[in-house]
């Protein structure tokens, strides 16, 4: 036999081993699936590709660029895991109105959206372990007479619907007050801050910084207030995805230990995340 032949009666050899073999559990249990199934079934299975929700109006944590691709800090952090977990991620740019929702209906299989952990969420979602600290962050006019968080009680104060900022605006001026005006997004808010709509805007520190730094014909300054307590990203599964959560705390873990983290955050923020911050009292305290 040539080789030729010999390679094709050994692939004959294989089909036909195949098909016996189906045809053999077929008997047992299984209906005999087609043999056009049987045929390419060395192939393995596509890997499950993991669907990121994410509400890309937020940089620098995540943004469209002139491409229309999703990137910044979160985005990075979480294809970092991915690959140490051995899993594929996507993208999908989605509001942040309703975007827990699509974790409960199954439409993504995370959302990592600067999500800061509260309790109350804790109770619909699930979270991974702590991958940013935040603080809320006052932004007004230069000229602004503001000068700490109380100033803003009686002020037309621009926030995100749904955010911790609205929550903590909330809590100053009562939830019906008229002054709140609350938006779809961050930035729609800050533009109405530059319109002279409103008086303030509270939002995230890195994304309000991030606007005033990139925004400088806007004039804006940025106030911080020991009142807002600080606050914890996580990145939030459907409830009981205890699997999914594991494998990406791991994949955390391991960036943190090898300085994929430091040097994302560095990219991002300057500087690598100050060791007093990482050592917070309230972890300290709580052990
Ligand atoms: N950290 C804040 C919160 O969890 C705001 C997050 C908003 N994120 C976004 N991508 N729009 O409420």
């Amino acid at each position: 036999m040539s080789t030729l032949t010999s390679r094709r009666f050994l692939q004959i050899l294989g089909v036909a081993a195949a098909g016996l073999l189906l045809s053999a559990c077929g008997k047992k249990e299984e209906p005999t699936p087609p043999p056009a199934a049987a045929a390419s079934a060395p192939a393995p299975a596509p890997a499950k590709v993991y669907v990121v929700g994410t509400d890309a109006a937020y940089a620098p944590f995540e943004s469209q660029n002139e491409k229309g691709e999703i990137v910044g800090f979160d985005v990075e952090v979480v294809q970092a895991i991915a690959k140490k977990a051995g899993i594929e991620v996507k993208f999908v740019n989605t509001p942040w109105e309703g975007i827990f929702k699509t974790l409960e209906q199954g439409d993504r299989d995370m959302v990592v959206s600067a999500v800061t952990i509260t309790d109350e969420r804790k109770q619909t979602m699930d979270f991974s372990d702590p991958y940013f600290d935040a603080q809320q962050l006052i932004a007004v006019k230069e000229g602004s007479k503001v000068a700490k968080f109380a100033d803003l009680k009686k002020l037309k104060v621009g926030v995100q619907t749904g955010t911790t900022g609205m929550e903590v605006v909330e809590k100053l001026q009562g939830k019906t007050s008229a002054s709140i005006k609350r938006f779809e997004s961050t930035p729609l808010a800050l533009k109405e801050l530059e319109a002279g709509g409103v008086d303030a805007v509270v939002a995230d520190n890195g994304v309000v910084i991030n606007y005033v730094t990139n925004n400088p014909g806007g004039k804006f300054k940025s106030i911080a207030d020991k009142e807002f307590v600080p606050e914890q990203y996580g990145i939030a599964f459907k409830k009981g995805n205890t699997e999914l959560q594991a494998k990406i705390n791991k994949g955390l873990a391991d960036i943190k230990a090898d300085g994929t983290y430091d040097q994302i955050y560095t990219k991002y923020f300057g500087a690598p995340p100050a060791k007093a911050a990482a050592a917070a009292p309230a972890s300290a305290a709580s052990k």
